[in-house]
């Protein structure tokens, strides 16, 4: 039984390809065909709904709505019952894509009985297919146990965000051999815990070539170049929401800061001007209404004479 309803209109031209569900082992299938995995975050149902009817693979639900939907610094604030919001209602506007929910910090790092029951909530209460852990070597052991319990994990790799204090810094991770083989060592670890794709962010090109024609698992790369399997970007970064200067990977496709301003103060200098709303954005009454109010006001216009 396939539990995860399958939408769209069948049989429109050239649609097909991108109407299939996305699951763990399409994205293995996806690699063997070098066909690029596309990714990007989602957090609420609207935006869910566009990217996942758009043809995009996979949909993560980031940690990195701390920053982008709540506003909070980085990724550290967030807690699972604030992530779990967001889950469902991405999971209300994704029909074909994977949909990947985040631990976020705190989650999984102090005890893994502790790690096992998060997991278990973004799967249970969330709807979410794949949890995601930052980390590598230090972390197999724990995704072998959540994975043993039926939950797909996606490691994650390089410049991992919750580290941002040991990192001291948002940093380019393995620019030297000793990082290098650390992350060599990360990759193998994860592919051979049995991950469903690995999120190598913020690493040289020739890093994640190398990791990615080393291992099974696919790797979905951020600030990691071209020959990684697939690409993840934070929506609020393609469309311009963010408030600040991007990354050096990111590549902006949209002007959403532009295009909200520029409704809302088009709103307000309607309003302001008596512009909006007109006498066909209103309601009107029957006209049966209408004559016996005119005639009620009439009348009482006569008593007060
Ligand atoms: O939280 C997030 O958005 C992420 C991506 C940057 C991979 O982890």
């Amino acid at each position: 039984m396939n539990v995860t309803p399958i939408g769209g209109r069948p049989g429109i031209p050239g649609q097909d390809e991108i109407r299939q569900k996305t699951t763990t082992t399409t994205l293995r299938e996806r690699k063997l065909r070098h066909d690029p995995i596309t990714c990007l975050t989602a957090y609420d149902y609207a935006t869910a709904r566009l990217v996942d009817e758009a043809g995009i693979e996979m949909i993560l639900v980031g940690d990195s709505l701390a920053q982008t939907m709540l506003g909070y610094e980085n990724t550290l604030s967030v807690t699972v019952d604030e992530m779990l919001h967001h889950v469902k209602a991405v999971r209300r506007g994704v029909k074909r894509a994977l949909l990947l929910a985040d631990m976020p910090y705190g989650s999984y790092q102090i005890d893994a009985d502790d790690a096992l029951r998060n997991a278990t909530r973004f799967v249970k209460e969330g709807g979410a297919e794949v949890v995601k852990i930052e980390g590598g070597e230090k972390r197999a052991d724990l995704i072998r146990r959540i994975i043993d319990a039926e939950i797909p994990v996606a490691g994650h790799i390089g410049l991992t965000p919750q580290s941002v204090n040991v990192m001291g810094g948002y940093k380019v991770q393995g620019k030297n051999l000793n990082g290098i083989e650390q992350l060599m060592r990360d990759a193998v670890a994860l592919d051979r815990a049995g991950v469903a794709c690995i999120v190598l962010e913020g690493i040289p090109r020739e890093v994640a070539a190398m990791i990615t024609a080393e291992v099974g698992t696919p790797t979905i790369g951020i600030g990691a170049g071209p020959e990684c399997d697939g690409q993840v970007l934070v929506f609020h970064d393609i469309i311009n929401l963010t408030f600040g200067v991007p990354p050096k990977f990111v590549r902006r496709y949209g002007d959403a800061a532009e295009l909200i301003s520029e409704a809302v103060r088009g709103f307000r200098a309607d309003v302001k001007s008596l512009q909006y709303p007109s006498d066909e954005e209103s309601y009107h009454l029957p006209k049966e209404t209408k004559a016996g109010l005119d005639t009620v006001l009439i009348r009482k216009r006569a008593m007060q004479r």
